[in-house]
């Protein structure tokens, strides 16, 4: 480890029944908008909480934000806040809402075409309006990190932003507002959540001993819990274990002064994007076939991983380095999402859009070396189908 900067100033707020504490961290003037989803959250009385704790305050709503949430819609939710001058965005749902709703605090008051903040990946964010949520799936990470992706829908770009103006002043975790998710979402959740870690881990050594064990924590940690959290829909605790460790493992702590690899989200949003795949069904594809590929640039790190993670210690080298990968594979079939591309009806046909969406957003030179480019992109793929 060399140096590092850490920043995170999100309030995390998790407990069974701490919605109603909402009215502790907002200004009792605030004009608020509750932005939220294709109405989840209506149908388990979890807005009618949050309105409830919001009390005598001015409150306007903003339904109807898409998982991969997209520019037209949020620009809608931007013309409304500007006409009626809304000050505070409380984002209730999953990260899809709250990605938008960073997005939408961020262009509310942004000189030029708000799609910039993409094209520059929010680096051109200056100022945003305060903002928090109420989250209702453990996942992205989103209710603790300065980070979101929007699709613009027109043109199939899908595309990440991260600005310190869009950290949710605190985020309120009950588990109980995620006993009503299908199955498959709940899923979903434990295998992105699995992936933001070993994006920021399973790269090369770097001698930062404190992030490994984290990162490591948290995997075993979502091993150990994934399938219960899948099975078991009314387990408080465990659902409550889940969004905490979904939460630190995209918090920035365990990514703090290493290496970091996004090759696997990188090209799964162009998947989500030109094909329809969940965000964590994208990753489940892509990630086994990505390690498969990149296991000699990768091989100290498998092997901490396959002896650590997995605890393989039998065997050649190449034999725990396989194993670990089938390790991971069948983790993210077990827990319930399918790892093959033929698993979500595509062939070989989806390749080459795909490819060439990479090449148009200029994602060409990615992972910790900077060395995967599209042709390794398509061995990938490959070995996906
Ligand atoms: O829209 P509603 O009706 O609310 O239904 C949602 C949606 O259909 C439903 N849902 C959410 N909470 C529920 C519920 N249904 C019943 N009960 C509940 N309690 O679940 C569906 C999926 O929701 P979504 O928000 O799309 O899922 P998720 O949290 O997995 O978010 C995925 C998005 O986050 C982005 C992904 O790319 C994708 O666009 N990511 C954001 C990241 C970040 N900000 O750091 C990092 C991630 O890597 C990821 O890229
Ligand atoms: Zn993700």
């Amino acid at each position: 480890m060399l140096s590092l900067d850490f920043y995170n100033p999100t309030r995390i707020i998790l407990g069974k029944g701490r919605i109603a504490e909402l009215d502790q961290h907002i200004n009792a003037n605030a004009r608020v908008l509750v932005l939220y989803g294709g109405g989840s959250v209506e149908r388990n009385g979890t807005l009618a909480e949050v309105r409830q704790a919001l009390g005598t305050r001015h409150v306007q709503l903003f339904s109807g934000i898409e998982p991969n949430p997209t520019y037209e819609t949020l620009m809608q939710a931007v013309e409304l806040i500007r006409r009626d001058q809304l000050d505070f965005l409380l984002a209730v749902g999953g990260g899809s809402v709250i990605d938008g709703t960073k997005f939408v605090a961020a262009a509310v008051h942004f000189t030029g075409d708000p799609w910039d903040i993409l094209l520059t990946g929010g680096t051109n964010v200056t100022t945003a309006l305060p903002l928090a949520s109420v989250l209702t799936l453990p996942a992205t990470g989103s209710e603790m990190n300065n980070g979101a992706v929007i699709t613009r829908a027109v043109d199939k770009a899908k595309l990440p932003m991260h600005s310190d103006q869009v950290f949710p002043q605190f985020s309120i975790l009950d588990p109980s507002t995620t006993f009503s998710l299908p199955a498959k979402q709940v899923s979903n959740g434990v295998v992105d959540a699995f992936v933001h870690v070993i994006e920021q881990y399973l790269t090369v050594p770097f001698n930062s001993p404190l992030q490994d064990r984290f990162a490591e924590g948290l995997l075993q940690t979502l091993i150990e819990i994934g399938q219960q959290a899948v099975t078991e829909s009314d387990n408080e605790e465990v659902r409550a274990n889940l969004m905490w460790a979904a939460s630190l493992a995209l918090n920035g702590l365990i990514g703090a002064g290493v290496p970091q690899d996004w090759s696997t989200h990188l090209l799964g949003h162009e998947l989500t994007a030109l094909y329809g795949l969940d965000h964590a069904q994208t990753l489940a594809v892509v990630l086994p076939a990505m390690l498969q590929v990149r296991r000699e640039a990768k091989r100290a790190k498998l092997l901490q991983y396959a002896q650590r993670v997995w605890q393989l210690t039998d065997g050649s080298e190449d034999e725990r380095i396989d194993a670990a990968i089938d390790q991971t594979r069948s983790f993210f079939e077990t827990v319930g999402v399918p790892t093959r591309l033929s698993d979500y009806g595509l062939d070989q046909s989806c390749i080459e859009p795909a490819l060439e969406q990479l090449q148009t957003h200029g994602m060409t030179a990615l992972g910790e070396h900077g060395d995967i480019t599209p042709e390794v992109c398509r061995q990938v793929l490959l070995l996906s189908l």
